[in-house]
């Protein structure tokens, strides 16, 4: 056997030791010692060996904008909304294109291989998706990028939204998306996502919808979303993101709730970055934290990523790309500071969004020959030093590499 690419020493997120080998695109064997030539070998000795990154929930269309045209002053979702709008209105298919490749470019340096980005399809010029059309067509060697067609400013609530739905999907888009807590009643909020169930079951699409992003305890439409699931047969093809109301819900009406998202296999996306300095805004003290309930969901069996929503947008002043930055947020918002829930937290960023998104990475032979090699030696050091990606590796070519800086002290 005549080998690629090989991967020495690495420590695997189990803590077993293996050589990962690597014949074209896809991984031909996981184990110690392969003896088998190579044309290139990484020698990561001692290092965590780890499927790649993935943002299961992303703005692509936004990212790298702060600041144009003015800040978010108050740091709500609503203002954030309000300042996307301006920026749509002013910004040109050219600039959308050089701030996500850009963003892309970093993102990969950082061992993200994969990325779900909603794409406001309520831009009235339709610069928004045709800019991530191409940008998923220039990165598509490297990075998964699948994109959903978010009507921004509502299915019913903007003219024209649900026509301009149906176009992007037309156009390539590949997932049906909504924000149902902003239409203008709770009842167009539910028949907005009975109507996102319906033409992903027409077209044999996944769902993806904005849902329930807001401290409302009564902001029920995630209850909508997995019943409809089921009334459509979509079981294991519907994400709901951000579920942040689910902070505020009385907890007899979660116990019922949870159930109904398990049954029907509704994946649950977590922003802890966004939604840590979006939700709360209306509170004096306490301020809830607003995050959804990660522990008691993934308890239930539901499966949970946490995502990064915005990096330097109008919804998140921060960021850089960094999944484990994520992750860490993640893990002290959910207080998951038990050795195994800190282990979660690090399966919320690789794992389960490669579930969500379908996709077929994984350290295991008959894998893709996706992976990143971290200098350090396992998940949860991982989560804590936010360590140098020593290479990352896509479809079985290298894409990146990163030589880690080395602080020496004086003796103290
Ligand atoms: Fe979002």
């Amino acid at each position: 056997m005549s080998l690629d690419l090989i991967v020495k020493g690495g420590l695997l997120v189990d803590g077993t030791e293996a050589d990962v080998a690597i014949t074209g695109q896809t991984i031909v064997a996981v184990e110690p010692g392969i003896t088998a030539p190579a044309a290139q070998v990484i020698d990561a000795t001692g290092r965590l060996v780890t499927q790649p990154l993935i943002d299961c929930h992303f703005h692509m269309d936004a990212t790298l904008s702060y600041g144009r045209p003015r800040v978010n002053a108050s740091g709500t979702l609503l203002e954030g909304i309000r300042l996307w709008g301006e920026l749509k209105a002013i910004q040109t298919r050219e600039e959308i294109v050089e701030r996500a490749l850009r963003y892309c470019r970093m993102a990969v340096g950082q061992g993200i291989l994969a990325i779900r980005s909603h794409v406001d399809v309520t831009d009235p010029n339709f610069r928004t998706v045709e800019a991530l059309l191409e940008v998923r067509d220039r990165v598509k060697e490297v990075i998964d990028l699948q994109l959903v067609a978010f009507p921004q400013d509502g299915w019913f609530r903007a003219p024209g939204a649900e026509a301009a739905v149906i176009r992007s999907l037309d156009a390539g888009v590949d997932i049906v998306g909504g924000i149902p807590h902003f239409e203008r009643t709770m009842q167009a909020g539910h028949d907005a996502v009975t109507a996102a169930c319906r033409l992903a079951a027409d077209r044999g699409l996944m769902v993806d919808l904005h849902c329930d992003e807001t401290d409302d305890p009564l902001s029920r439409h995630v209850e909508v979303l997995a019943a409809e699931t089921l009334r459509f047969g979509l079981q294991g093809r519907v994400a709901g993101s951000h579920l942040t109301s689910m902070h505020s819900m009385d907890n007899y009406y979660v116990s019922k709730l949870i159930p109904l998202i398990a049954e029907a296999r509704v994946a649950a996306i977590a922003n802890p970055l966004a939604n840590i300095v979006l939700q709360g805004r209306h509170d004096s003290y306490p301020k809830r934290r607003g995050m959804t309930r990660v522990p008691e969901l993934l308890a239930a069996g539901v499966t949970v990523a946490f995502a990064q929503d915005s990096t330097r947008d109008p919804w998140y002043p921060l960021g850089s790309g960094d999944m484990l930055e994520v992750a860490q947020m993640g893990l002290h918002v959910a207080h998951m500071t038990a050795p195994a829930a800190m282990r979660t937290c690090f399966d919320l960023v690789t794992r389960a969004p490669a579930e969500i998104m379908g996709l077929n990475f994984g350290l295991a032979p008959g894998c893709r020959a996706s992976l990143v090699v971290l200098d350090c030696a396992d998940p949860v050091d991982a989560i804590r030093l936010s360590p140098a990606r020593l290479a990352v590796i896509s479809n079985g070519r290298v894409v990146a590499r990163t030589t880690p800086a080395r602080t020496e002290t004086s003796d103290i």
